[in-house]
């Protein structure tokens, strides 16, 4: 399953996430995943576990096309030529002659440098190292402002998305935009959520897990989640998300639990 960019490329529904694991522990959790079927593997600069993620795709029985790697630039590296350094030593430690996506992994407003960075992006994508290009964390003043001075729309904004914090009106604005949502810590990071009677009394409705709820309320939204894990087991039951479906209510009754971020607010956090 997949969906269509604003580029035009096509990038996978669903994805494992790589943080907090290091070299070794990316390594083996994407080369149990891929026989597994999946296709989008989310890494980053700051996770350190770009060469774990790379050897483990060099190593994989599916060809690199079929594969969709995303990584991102890390804070200490905005502006136009840290940025194109950055991705080289990205891309040098993923050892892949392309990257599928490339996100700015925060937009780090306190140093005013997105922009240049951006079209550093645009560059990249240009020369066809980063097939497509986009951010994470951003607000719709930020991507504003990213078009105005370049003209290039992001194909992507990866940001904090879970049943407990449901950004309606960003999801709405992306629509509006052509911005593919790709939604982090989709499962809240676990156990809290899933005792939640909304989350529980729907995975017990549908003979489902809770984190399979969660995972499809994301689909239904039209993000794509990234559920990180290590176990194959949970791993195989985050993908098996594509042959049911929520109703309107239980949509309505999941998104209204409240309780807020887990991570960082864009407008402020310092990433290095
Ligand atoms: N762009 C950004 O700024 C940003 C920020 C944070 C995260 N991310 C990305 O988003 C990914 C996911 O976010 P996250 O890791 O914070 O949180 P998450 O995916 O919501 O939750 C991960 C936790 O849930 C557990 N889990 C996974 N599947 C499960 C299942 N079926 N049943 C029960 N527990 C399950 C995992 O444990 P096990 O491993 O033991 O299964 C892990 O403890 C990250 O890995 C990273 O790639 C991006």
């Amino acid at each position: 399953m997949t969906i269509t960019l604003s580029d035009g490329r096509k990038m996978p529904r669903l994805g494992l996430g790589t943080w907090p694991m290091d070299d070794e522990q990316a390594r083996q959790a994407v080369t149990q995943a891929i026989p597994l079927g999946y296709r989008l593997i989310d890494t980053a600069a700051s996770y350190g576990n770009e060469a774990g993620v790379g050897a483990a795709v060099a190593d994989a029985d599916v060809a690199r096309e079929e594969l969709f790697v995303t990584t991102k630039l890390r804070g200490s590296q905005h502006g136009y030529d840290a940025a194109l350094r950055g991705f080289e030593e990205s891309r040098a430690r993923l050892g892949l002659d392309y990257v599928d996506l490339y996100l700015i992994h925060w937009p780090l407003p306190g140093r005013g440098l997105y922009a240049d960075t951006w079209r550093a992006f645009v560059h990249l994508q240009e020369q066809g190292l980063a097939r497509s290009i986009g951010v994470s964390n951003f607000t719709p003043e930020q991507i504003e402002r990213l078009v105005e001075e370049t003209g290039v729309w992001p194909a992507v904004n990866q940001v904090e998305l879970h049943p407990g914090f449901a950004q309606r009106e960003l999801l709405a604005w992306h629509a509006e935009h052509g911005i593919v949502t790709e939604s982090w810590t989709p499962l809240g990071r676990g156990p809290k959520l899933f005792d939640e009677p909304a989350v529980a009394e729907t995975a017990a409705a549908h003979g489902r897990t809770p984190a399979q709820v969660v995972l499809r309320w994301h689909l239904q939204l039209g993000a794509v989640p990234i559920p990180k894990s290590a176990d194959p087991e949970r791993m195989r039951q985050n993908l098996e998300v594509f042959d049911f479906s929520l109703t309107d209510d239980e949509m309505a009754r999941i998104s209204s639990l409240g309780g807020g971020r887990q991570g960082g607010d864009p407008e402020t956090y310092v990433e290095l």
